[in-house]
């Protein structure tokens, strides 16, 4: 397992150092499963689009990976990828300072894991974690594939093609990190030859998000807020947040620790939120105000980026301009690897 102390840490200590200008490549990405949502937002985007000034940075829709559940209807696969795209332009990642890219355009990825497979143990694979949790999760589709056991060599494989320092991920992606380790060092041992960094995860610190009914926030359940919802789709959905259920006259104080609507006021309206939670508990603000104010602070943060997307997604040969540019960029990369990953297994150039 993961040794946390392997992490990369957000945190500085009070007495180290000023930060020096970190150097190393990132890499991340997503499965275009649907439109994102806060949660993706705050989870992840948002780390990445601050990691853009520091690291050099590819960001990845993972499509194949999509497929490795999702392949018994892919029919909306090219519009989920490209809603990929504009939903984390919107956000602000940055096509002038990233790489963005589809992983089915470069085709290394698929070449590199065929080749990391060689090295990778089958058992390696059957006790990750996901493998066995996704397939209980997802009763209704068969996932005792090739492809679906193979996904984390695949994750292996689109990291060390670009040979990738750092990766941002949630905490349910550690396992395969420590997977991509393993089979780094496996391949190293075999070849004697050391061409891949180990790539580190960088974890977020993030609290999950949860959906606005309270649950997991999940798609299935109609409960996140999406990052492209409109400003009355926000209020829609913020105006039927569960709040403390106590509270059930306005003159009653409340208790913001069991309300949903204060747990995103927490991260949504952080300045504020000790006066919205005194005010909650001495009845000064009732639960309709205080929700208005929280689809405020969600629109401040969402406006700006609809707009974005707005543009791009009226522009449809920008946003194919940004994406072939991506994926030039990241074949150049990838095509170098894969040269040197050749050389070294004696296979022709
Ligand atoms: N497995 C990741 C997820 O579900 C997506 C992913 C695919 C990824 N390839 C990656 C993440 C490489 C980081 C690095 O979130
Ligand atoms: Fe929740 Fe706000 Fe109502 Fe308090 S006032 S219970 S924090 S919605």
């Amino acid at each position: 397992m993961t040794d946390p102390a392997a992490a990369v840490s957000d945190e500085a200590s009070p007495d180290s150092p000023p930060k020096a200008p970190s150097s190393g490549r990132v890499l991340s990405g997503n499965r275009p499963t649907g439109p994102l949502h806060l949660g993706n937002y705050v989870g992840a985007v948002k780390n990445w689009v601050d990691l853009q000034d520091e690291f050099e940075c590819l960001f990845m829709v993972a499509d194949w990976h999509a497929l490795t559940s999702d392949y018994a209807d892919s029919s909306h696969l090219a519009e989920y990828s490209r809603g990929m795209m504009l939903d984390w332009i919107g956000a602000g990642l940055d096509p002038e300072k990233s790489v963005l890219f589809i992983q089915s355009q470069v085709k290394e990825h698929a070449e590199l894991a065929l080749l990391l497979g060689m090295f990778t143990p089958i058992p390696w694979l059957e006790r990750t974690p996901s493998f066995k949790d996704m397939q209980a999760q997802m009763k209704d589709k068969e996932l005792n594939t090739h492809g679906f056991l193979g996904y984390p060599v695949l994750q292996a494989a689109d990291i060390i093609l670009y040979k990738a320092d750092v990766v941002p991920v949630g905490e349910d992606q550690l396992a395969h990190l420590e997977l991509c380790r393993e089979i780094v060092r496996r391949v190293h041992h075999f070849t004697g030859v050391a061409i891949f960094p180990e790539p580190k995860p960088k974890l977020s610190r993030v609290p999950k998000l949860l959906g606005t009914d309270g649950r997991k926030m999940s798609k299935s359940w109609n409960n996140c807020v999406y990052l492209s919802d409109t400003a009355e789709g926000v209020w829609a959905k913020v105006k039927e947040m569960v709040t403390d259920p106590a509270r059930v006259r306005r003159t009653d104080p409340g208790t913001p620790e069991i309300c949903s609507v204060f747990s995103y006021h927490k991260i949504f309206t952080a300045d504020e939120s000790d006066e919205i939670a005194t005010d909650c508990r001495s009845a000064a603000i009732g639960c309709v105000d205080c929700k208005k104010r929280l689809a405020a602070s969600i629109g401040g943060l969402l406006d700006p980026m609809r707009e974005r997307r707005a543009a791009f997604d009226a522009k449809p040969e920008a946003l194919d301009e940004i994406i072939d540019d991506g994926n030039t960029r990241a074949r150049k990369v990838a095509c170098e690897t894969m040269g040197e990953l050749r050389e070294v297994l004696h296979l022709p150039a």
